[in-house]
């Protein structure tokens, strides 16, 4: 298990283990591969992020991922891979969210993107993203980097 600071100083827990904090989280988050590039949203306030989002009433935490790609993206998934979970101890709520890795297949305009300016494509994140304005606070804890490390090691990624 790892544990680290997020961007505004709530203590994060993030692990490779099966559901170790929740087996019904009610928050996603989906690390997408387009080809050669990397598939992020443009949220609204908050910049650019892999996207995500909570899973709704009666949704199985998978479903709730291909449906946020869907609607933030209008990407269609073509293979999900459960990837870990992290806890982040909020001062006001703890959340638990899954990360995914989404193989996309396909990427259609949508008419509207769920308070997102829809989809923004990638050949490689920039580094030091904390600095970068643009870039999501959700970007900017070691979720990512460490996520990256373990989708490499597994071979989904170079
Ligand atoms: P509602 O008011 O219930 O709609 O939710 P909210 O707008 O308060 O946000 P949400 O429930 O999505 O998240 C609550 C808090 O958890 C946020 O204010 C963040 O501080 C934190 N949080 C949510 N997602 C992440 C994440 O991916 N990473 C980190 N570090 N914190 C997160």
């Amino acid at each position: 298990m790892y544990e680290f600071k997020d961007y505004y100083q709530n203590t994060v827990q993030l692990s490779f283990e099966d559901q170790p904090f929740s087996d019904s989280p009610k928050h996603v988050w989906v690390i997408c591969r387009y080809g050669d590039r990397w598939l992020l949203t443009e949220h609204e306030d908050r910049g650019y992020e892999f996207p995500g989002g909570k899973v709704e009433p009666m949704e199985r935490a998978e479903e709730a991922a291909v449906r946020e790609v869907k609607e933030e993206t209008g990407a269609s998934v073509k293979k999900l891979h459960y990837v870990g979970q992290y806890k982040v101890l909020g001062k006001e709520k703890v959340i638990v969210k899954n990360i995914y890795f989404a193989d996309i297949e396909k990427l259609e305009k949508q008419t509207s993107y769920f308070e997102t300016k829809g989809p923004v494509l990638f050949s490689e994140l920039p580094e030091h993203l904390p600095r970068n304005k643009k870039f999501s606070f959700i970007m900017k804890d070691s979720v990512l980097p460490i996520s990256l490390k373990k989708l490499r090691e597994d071979g989904f990624i170079d």
